[in-house]
């Protein structure tokens, strides 16, 4: 008999949410000058994670699509590249896109382990029982924390290789030296010949770059101002989202979106929690995110600077979106 849903997940917490550094990140950015921002995890509450699944079919948000297709059109080829492997996953948020390659590797191996890393614990328990009832020969062993607690509490592999994906241009929302840093822990912690698949959005016309980041149903508004809700709830804040426009340029010189709330009025902001207070004077920003997009020349000398060996990139017909495969 094959053993019940529930016995094939595990799911350990490693969030820092209940410690005494929780929410130190979210002071630093407040007391930042001159400009304020906030750590971009804390958009993902429940609330935030479901936005942004609906950010993810609006008309104008091509990412998704545009990677599911890829994703479904090539992971035979990936898990023919790879051979047998356990699939990681950083920032896995709903369970839509590793569907394709878990089919492919299904294809390949009697037994499937599949371990999802994010700070959305709800999030990622819905999406591994779904996965799980789907997939009975699937184990998921999900580590709920941020990408770098999630990669340092790795247990040892229990397939030959790995296959570590960071897919949905999720990398983007790092800053460079952040990304740096990522790959240099990628690079410990995974073995020699493991894999690491890369989702990224590349750098395109601002004609289809911004609407996707300024919808016309104001959903992408609506999840930039719940970050300021999700502070308010887990520190115990008054921030009143409502308060605040949602702004997204394109910055060239960067080549990322930067999403932006615009205080209407100047505000007293505390944070009981967090024994923190400050003032946010009218028209002043806070920096909520930035959306790198990449070339795909530069991605891999960064790639290959950190002791990855490129393998190859799929990308669409418009070379809106890259899926791109390297080896430890
Ligand atoms: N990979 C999915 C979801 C992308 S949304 C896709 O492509 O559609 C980004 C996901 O990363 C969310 O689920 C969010 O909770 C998670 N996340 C964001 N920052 C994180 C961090 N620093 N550490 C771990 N997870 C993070
Ligand atoms: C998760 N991440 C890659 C999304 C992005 O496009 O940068 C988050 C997002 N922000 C606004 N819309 C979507």
């Amino acid at each position: 008999m094959l053993p019940a849903v529930g016995d094939r997940l595990h799911l350990t917490h490693l969030s820092d949410h209940d410690t005494t550094t929780a929410g130190q990140d979210v002071i630093a950015g407040l007391r930042a000058a001159p400009q304020k921002f906030l750590p971009s995890y804390y958009f993902y509450d429940a609330v935030g994670s479901r936005l942004f699944e609906q950010i993810t079919t609006l008309p104008e948000y091509y990412p998704t699509r545009t990677e599911l297709a890829l994703l479904e059109q090539h992971a035979a080829d990936i898990a023919h590249l790879t051979g047998t492997c356990e699939l990681i996953e950083l920032g896995s948020g709903s369970d839509r896109k590793i569907r394709s390659l878990l089919s492919a590797y299904a294809r390949l191996q009697p037994q499937l382990v599949y371990r999802p890393i994010d700070v959305s614990g709800s999030m990622l328990k819905t999406s591994a029982m779904t996965l799980l009832k789907d997939y009975p020969q699937l184990w998921i062993n999900g580590l709920v924390g941020t990408y770098d607690l999630g990669l340092d509490h790795l247990p040892p592999p229990l397939a030959p290789h790995r296959l570590l994906c960071f897919l949905g241009s999720t990398l983007g929302n790092l800053t460079p030296a952040q990304c740096r840093h990522l790959f240099q822990q990628m690079y410990r912690v995974l073995h020699h010949g493991d894999y690491v698949l890369l989702g990224v959005d590349l750098i395109k016309d601002t004609q289809i770059l911004l609407p996707a980041y300024n919808d016309s149903q104001g959903i992408t508004a609506a999840f930039n101002r719940n970050i300021l809700s999700h502070l308010n709830w887990r520190f115990q804040g008054n921030f009143e989202p409502l308060a605040f426009n949602h702004r997204a340029i394109y910055n060239p010189v960067a080549q990322q979106i930067e999403m932006y709330l615009d205080a209407q009025d100047k505000q007293t902001v505390t944070l009981a929690a967090l024994d923190f207070s400050c003032t946010i004077a009218a028209s002043e920003s806070i920096l909520t995110e930035i959306s790198r997009k990449f070339w795909l020349d530069a991605l891999k000398s960064d790639l290959t600077a950190a002791g990855f060996s490129w393998v190859g990139a799929f990308t669409d017909p418009q070379q809106w979106f890259a899926l791109c495969l390297c080896r430890r």
